[in-house]
C-alpha cells in the first residue's frame, strides 16, 4: 500500500466516467442516433466538461443538467441531426447511466471492510440522485456531494473543500478517486491522496498536483488500500 493511502478515512469517487459510463447512454440509443453514434459521444463529453471549465472561467455558473443538455445540442447540430425525440432519449438516458461492471464488487468490498465512501461529483442533485439510486448502489455511500452546493465547477479548490464541510475528513486523509485525469490532478493540488483510474490508458497530462497512484480500473482499489 502507498504511504500517502495508508491513512484514508474515506473513499471519495468521482461519478462521470469513474463509477458511471457516459457512454452508456449513447450506446443505448445507437440505432436512433446512427452511425455518427461513438463521434458524437466523443464530443458530448468534451462539450460538457469544455463548457463547465469556461463557465468557472467567466463566474457564470449554471447547473450540470442545463451545461449537458447545451453541449448536447451543440453536438446534435454538428452532426445534422434535427430529431427531438433523439435529444430527449439521451437526456434521459442520462439519469440512469450504468456503473461500470467492476464498481458494484469493488464497492461491496469496501463497505465490509468498514470504509466510508463517498461522491463528489459536477453533477446536480437532481441528476445525481436518480442516477445512483437506479443502480441500487445508493445504500454504499454516506454522501453524495455536489458542486451545486459551492456553485462553481471543478477543479475549483472550493469543490474539494465540500468533504471536510460535509463529512469531517481532513485532506490529506481522503483517497479521492477520479478517471478524469484533470479532476485527479486538481484534486491532488487540492491536497486530496488521489488514486488515477485511467481507463483509456492514456498518458498523465503535464498538471500541478501530484497523484499518488494510477490504476486501469476500480477492481485495483481494495488492495491499493489493504482490503482483502
Ligand atoms: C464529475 C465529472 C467530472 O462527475 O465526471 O464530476
Amino acid at each position: 500500500m502507498s504511504r500517502a493511502l495508508a491513512g484514508t478515512e474515506i473513499c471519495v469517487f468521482d461519478a462521470y466516467g469513474t463509477l458511471f459510463d457516459f457512454n452508456s447512454a449513447v450506446a443505448r440509443h445507437r440505432s436512433a442516433i446512427g452511425p455518427e453514434a461513438d463521434a458524437l459521444a466523443d464530443l458530448w463529453r468534451a462539450k460538457q466538461i469544455q463548457y463547465t471549465w469556461l463557465r468557472n472561467g467567466m463566474g457564470a455558473y449554471a447547473k450540470f443538467w442545463q451545461v449537458t443538455g447545451e453541449a448536447l445540442d451543440h453536438c446534435l447540430a454538428a452532426h445534422r441531426i434535427a430529431d427531438a425525440g433523439v435529444r430527449e432519449k439521451l437526456m434521459s438516458a442520462y439519469l440512469a447511466l450504468d456503473p461500470f461492471a467492476e464498481v458494484p464488487a469493488m464497492l461491496e468490498r469496501l463497505k465490509r471492510a468498514g470504509m466510508r465512501l463517498a461522491i463528489l461529483s459536477n453533477g446536480n442533485p437532481e441528476m445525481l440522485e436518480p442516477m445512483v439510486k437506479a443502480s441500487g448502489l445508493a445504500d454504499r455511500f454516506e454522501a453524495v456531494l455536489s458542486v451545486d452546493e459551492a456553485k462553481v465547477f471543478k477543479p475549483d479548490p472550493r469543490v474539494y473543500r465540500l468533504v471536510e464541510q460535509r463529512c469531517g475528513v481532513k485532506p490529506g486523509s481522503v483517497c479521492f478517486l477520479s478517471s478524469n485525469c484533470w479532476d485527479a490532478h486538481g484534486a491532488a493540488h487540492f491536497g486530496f491522496a488521489t488514486v488515477w483510474v485511467n481507463r483509456g490508458r492514456t498518458p498523465d497530462d503535464n498538471l500541478p498536483g501530484k497523484t499518488v497512484a494510477e490504476i486501469d480500473d476500480l477492481s485495483q482499489l481494495p488492495s491499493l488500500l489493504g482490503v482483502s
